[in-house]
């Protein structure tokens, strides 16, 4: 059987984003049979509909393919002001316009890591609002927040703490079995 294509998307733009190096790390986490492309989100404009209307700019028309291309979309957000970054609900509100917007029908799952002790929680809670009124499917459970991230890598960048990789596999593994219920019959 093909592999099922994941995008992974960072809602952080920082060149040493703690939700990208987890999301890098899930390369290594996933089940057989899954493969996962990081998409690019930073060079989005701000969402303009007068834009939309004129004609998709690139960035944002290949955001909306590669979300509509992939079996399951994986999120890695940082919790800015207990929401989501104004880069992340960017990228979605350019793919949330019709015609064919594309989280319809979505698998997707989430995470956050942060710092602080409590890993972003309040983000992932406003995401499922955001998504789900979409018809995106984010899987209910496992889930995963990366509290104290910054000591759970390695100078180099490696996740080093065994209990994250463990939640973090349990929750790829848990969106192998989502993806392939939420396949049409
Ligand atoms: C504008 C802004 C708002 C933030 N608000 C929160 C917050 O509400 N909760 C939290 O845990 N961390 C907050 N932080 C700290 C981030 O969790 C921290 O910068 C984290 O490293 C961001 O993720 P990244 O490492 O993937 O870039 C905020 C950071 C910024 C820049």
């Amino acid at each position: 059987m093909a592999d099922l294509k994941i995008l992974g998307i960072c809602g952080s733009l920082r060149k040493g984003s703690l939700n990208m190096l987890a999301l890098r790390a899930c390369n290594e986490l996933m089940p057989q049979g899954m493969s996962m492309k990081l998409a690019t989100i930073g060079d989005i404009a701000l969402f303009n509909q007068d834009v939309f209307d004129l004609g998709l700019p690139e960035p944002a028309q290949r955001f909306r393919a590669e979300v509509t291309e992939a079996d399951g979309v994986l999120i890695a957000s940082p919790e800015y002001n207990f929401s989501l970054s104004a880069a992340l609900k960017n990228a979605i509100d350019w793919g949330s316009r019709p015609p064919s917007q594309v989280f319809q029908d979505k698998p997707i799952a989430i995470f956050s890591a942060s710092p602080g002790p409590m890993g972003g929680a309040r983000v992932q809670y406003d995401l499922r609002r955001i998504l789900g009124q979409l018809w995106g499917h984010v899987l209910p459970r496992p889930e995963v927040f990366i509290g104290s991230a910054a000591s759970k890598f390695d100078a180099q960048g490696k996740l080093t703490d065994e209990a994250t990789r463990k939640f973090l596999s349990d929750l790829l593994a848990g969106f192998k079995v989502w993806i392939e219920r939420m396949k049409p019959k």
